[in-house]
């Protein structure tokens, strides 16, 4: 009898590590981890992280490290299913959560489609970590009542982000969360004007959780002057909203307080 016939699919782990910090990756994901055989991992994955990993384990970075290109999402697509029909413990690692702009979506679909089973483990994605690591929360139930998460880089095929539209709603009581959003903070700032007031209060946090953290506040109409005169990059995520004032602690109300920035 060939019992291959009853082996259940090989398993890949899509696995968030969080934005960082180790102590924020959830027992799952360490979990994961240790199991592994193959990790394949992308660029916001630090080594602290890593560290978890067993010694035998294979480490495959397939982000853009050294400035050299990103490994192509059909490759990495093809690896994960043809390593762990091979039999290894397959891993991979994302930064934040895997579900949240993490391409998590069409690595679970792809790897469904081939017959693979899929566990996609959570993790604590930028915008949240970012703002709690400089006392901003996202929503309160006097100043904001949801929060939109959103990228400021949209495939090139996919129509613009409206970022007018976008910020009708922050208008109406609602926190904006963006990511990836340094490379395009011009047209952010611009579009955000159209339905905000210039003095809305702004808050970016690059590298959250990690000790190189570091983060400015400022009004929405000084956002992009205020990110080219901190040197602020890329990963950053800015927080729009009236909550963002809050950030290290400033008094409230809001309304009262000045527009300030924290080295
Ligand atoms: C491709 S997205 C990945 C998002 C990730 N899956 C998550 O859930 O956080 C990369 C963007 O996430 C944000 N990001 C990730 N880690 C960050 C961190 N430690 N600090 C600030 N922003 C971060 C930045 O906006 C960065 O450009």
């Amino acid at each position: 009898m060939n019992t291959d016939l009853y082996k259940p699919a090989p398993t890949v782990h899509l696995v968030g590590a969080g934005p960082g910090d180790p102590e924020l990756l959830t027992l799952k994901a360490v979990r994961a981890i240790r199991q592994a055989t193959l990790l394949l991992v992308d660029d916001l994955v630090g080594d602290a992280v890593l560290r978890y990993a067993r010694r035998s384990a294979r480490i495959v970075h397939v982000g853009k490290r050294g400035g050299c290109a990103s490994t192509p999402q059909a490759f990495i697509e093809r690896l994960m299913a043809a390593e762990a029909l091979n039999g290894e413990r397959v891993v991979r690692l994302k930064g934040g959560d895997p579900f949240v702009f993490g391409r998590g979506g069409e690595e679970a679909t792809h790897l469904r489609a081939l017959g693979l089973r899929v566990e996609v483990v959570n993790g604590i994605t930028a915008g949240p970590a970012a703002a709690t690591s400089i006392g901003v929360p996202l929503t309160h139930r006097d100043h904001a009542h949801g929060v939109i998460f959103v990228t400021g880089h949209a495939r090139g095929d996919a129509a613009p982000l409206d970022w007018a539209a976008l910020a009708a709603a922050a208008g109406q009581g609602l926190t904006l969360v963006i990511y990836m959003g340094i490379a395009t903070i011009e047209a952010i700032e611009a579009g955000l004007l159209h339905g905000l007031k210039a003095a809305t209060p702004v808050a970016i946090v690059q590298h959250a959780s990690l000790p190189q953290q570091r983060h400015a506040c400022c009004a929405l109409s000084e956002l992009a002057r205020v990110v080219a005169r901190e040197g602020l990059s890329s990963p950053a995520i800015i927080v729009v909203g009236d909550v963002a004032a809050a950030a290290r602690g400033l008094a409230w109300p809001i309304a009262a307080v000045p527009v300030r920035r924290f080295a």
